[in-house]
Parts: C-alpha cells; structure tokens; sequence
C-alpha cells in the first residue's frame, strides 16, 4: 500500500514553530516513528511552502497512490486551487491539522479543501497522521 503525507507552508518548521501549539517534535522524527508502527506500508513524506509544488505533488501522486494525507497549513483555508486539486485526482485524501483549527482565529474554522476529502482530523496533534494511515491500512484489507 502506498501512502503519501503532504504537508505544506510553515511544516518544514514542526518542532520549532509555536511548541505551544504544534508540539517540540520535528516531523521527521515522527516520520521515522510511523515507518516503525506500519513498517508494511510504503509512507513518502513532500513538504512545500508554495502551493503549485503542492498541486503538482498531487496530480503526480494522485492517479497511483493508495492514500494521501494532506497538511495543507494555511493554503486549507485560502485556496481553491488546491481544492480543485484534491477533487481532480481518485486517491482519497484525508486532511489533517495538528491543531484544533475550530478552536482558534475565526479564518481557521473554513476548509476549502475539505468538502473534497475523504474525511478530515483536527485537533489531535502528531497523532492525527497515524489515525488517518490506519483509516487507509485498515479500508485496504
Ligand atoms: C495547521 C492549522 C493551520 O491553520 C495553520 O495555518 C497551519 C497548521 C495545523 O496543522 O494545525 O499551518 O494546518
């Protein structure tokens, strides 16, 4: 099963950005923790800070990828572009948000992305990434 992670603007940062909001753990440390929980699953990890490199990640990955989870950052809540994205590929896209996005500015609480997603996580910190990879281990069985 081949699962892409794709997190987007300022998440090259997690474990530096706001500690008090997105936690002290780096996103690579994380990674390798997921490799080691589903060591089964083929887990690729694209991050980027602009949002065509994004849009382009999921026309190339979303016609053979089994799964994609999507961090889109900020972009959630700014960008139709990358909703159309989501909506233009068959791979299911479950959107993820470390924070609890409802419970923050008022511009957190819209999702453009989401409506065309799967399913969303938000609130639950790191852990949200694993939830959504056993949601598409467990839908592949
Ligand atoms: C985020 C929430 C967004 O509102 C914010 O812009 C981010 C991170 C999260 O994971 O909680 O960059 O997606």
């Amino acid at each position: 099963m081949k699962i892409l992670i794709i997190n987007g603007p300022n998440l090259n940062l997690l474990g530096r950005r706001e500690p008090g909001i997105y936690g002290s753990k780096s996103f690579e440390d994380y990674l390798s923790e997921l490799h080691t929980l589903f060591p089964e699953t083929d887990i690729s990890c694209f991050q980027s800070n602009h949002e065509g490199a994004i849009i382009d990640k999921l026309h190339e990955a979303g016609f053979s990828a089994d799964g994609i989870v999507l961090n889109a950052g900020a972009l959630t809540h700014t960008s139709i572009a990358l909703a159309d994205a989501v909506a233009a590929i068959p791979a299911p896209v479950i959107e993820v948000h470390i924070s609890n996005v409802h419970a923050r500015e008022e511009f957190r609480r819209h999702s453009f992305i989401a409506a065309k997603c799967a399913g969303s996580i938000t609130g639950l910190g790191l852990d949200g990434y694993r939830l959504a990879l056993s949601y598409f281990i467990g839908r592949g069985r």
